[in-house]
């Protein structure tokens, strides 16, 4: 038989993937273990949310919409991102798809022709580089450390870019480092973009989970240089605890959504009818329950960084937003525990989840050895009792 395509063998499968399958099974032989990988909010979708996509259900809206989403859901985009970031979009600016994940691989296949190189700031979230991959185009991953608070500079940013590049990845607050770009830092982002004729994929999906009274600052609002080669990625999952509605959206120059919208409308015909309708509520309606989530998190942030940096050997910063915190573990690395050596964080998660009973990510995956991701999209009794675990574990005890 004929062989099946390069490009889809090349796809390389979630590298968080071994873990879960391992906790799933853990968790079927009834073991108490606990999971602390989730990239969801553990919120159920709010009630009003719920309602609307039922009422969408009895009333028939039932069918096909347009390939970018229907106008009324259009413009409440434009309103919400102008109430919530000052930015002007026209609806005919705004392609809306299949959650955040389809938005990324659409926009980059309207910008990215084979060998084009798109510049990704590591950590980054694992979908980027194999996306990237799947339109044709070269990753050129800048690296950052903890001391830099895992942020590119203009300096490094400008090193990278070749005449090949067409685009840079920007993904703020970022998963999985929680870390967040403040305006005078985009600001000269920005310009090297600008002055080097880039666009920027800008990733806005935690926009909503900022912490600590922090300002967020879209990209796009910082002058029309900037806005006019932003493709905005937005979406209602984190937001609104949306991960299974599949709704998410690009905000960008009309000539860019009506190329996204052509391909949409061979690939995916539109989006879930009715998860629209519950977007738009999500949108339109007051925005208490997201703030009451954002506050949850922040709690439960505040209590998981305070506990890892008074457990020894271990090691974080405290991230600015979304709902994850990159744990150091360099210095256990190299050590013996349980009668092994562990050589790496993917030694270390393994462990973990056999002696400990909890779940981690471990950081090669996102481009970042020697660190554990811990989600903290979950309860506090959780949060505490992983904790315990943690260091009972560099202990050597096993749970
Ligand atoms: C940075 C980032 N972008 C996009 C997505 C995808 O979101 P969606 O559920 O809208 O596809 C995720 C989900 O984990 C994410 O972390």
């Amino acid at each position: 038989m004929k062989s099946l395509s390069e490009f889809a063998l090349a796809i390389q499968p979630s590298s968080t993937m071994a873990i879960d399958a391992m906790f799933k099974q853990m968790k079927a032989e009834g073991q108490d273990v606990i999971g602390f990988g989730a990239g969801e909010p553990d919120f159920p979708t709010p009630d009003h949310i719920k309602e609307a996509g039922i009422q969408a259900i009895q009333n028939n809206d039932t069918r096909y919409t347009p390939s970018v989403g229907t106008v009324e859901l259009r413009k409440a985009i434009c309103q919400r991102l102008k109430a919530d970031c000052g930015l002007d979009y026209d609806f005919k600016e705004i392609a809306v798809s299949n959650g955040a994940k389809t938005c990324v691989y659409v926009a980059l296949r309207a910008l990215v022709n084979p060998g084009d190189e798109v510049i990704l700031p590591a950590p980054y979230w694992v979908s980027y580089i194999e996306l990237i991959r799947m339109v044709g185009g070269v990753p050129v991953v800048i690296d950052t450390t903890e001391a830099e608070q895992f942020k590119i500079t203009p300096e490094k940013l400008s090193a990278a870019i070749t005449p090949k590049t067409k685009c840079m990845i920007l993904n703020n607050p970022c998963n999985p480092t929680g870390m967040m770009y403040s305006r005078k830092e985009l600001e000269a982002i920005a310009k090297v973009c600008v002055d080097n004729d880039l666009y920027v994929l800008s990733d806005e999906i935690y926009y909503s989970l900022t912490y600590d009274n922090e300002q967020f600052t879209s990209l796009a609002a910082l002058g029309e240089d900037i806005k006019a080669r932003t493709l905005l990625i937005n979406g209602v999952s984190k937001s609104y605890a949306m991960t299974g509605w599949r709704i998410g959206y690009i905000a960008a120059p009309a000539n860019i959504t009506k190329v996204v919208g052509n391909y949409l409308g061979h690939c995916t015909g539109s989006p879930s009818a009715i998860s629209q309708k519950a977007a738009l509520a999500a949108l339109t309606a007051p925005q208490d329950q997201v703030e009451t989530m954002r506050q949850a998190f922040e709690e439960r942030r505040d209590y998981m960084v305070r506990r890892m940096n008074q457990i020894e050997g271990i090691s974080c910063i405290k991230p600015e937003g979304a709902f994850y915190v990159m744990m150091n573990v360099e210095k256990v690395v190299g050590k013996e525990l349980f009668g092994q050596v562990i050589h790496s964080d993917d030694d270390f998660a393994s462990l973990f989840l056999k002696y400990g009973k909890v779940a981690v990510v471990p950081g090669g995956g996102f481009g970042a050895p020697n660190f554990i991701r811990w989600s903290y999209a979950a309860s506090m009794d959780n949060i505490k009792a992983g904790l315990d675990r943690l260091e009972m574990f560099l202990q050597g005890k096993a749970v």
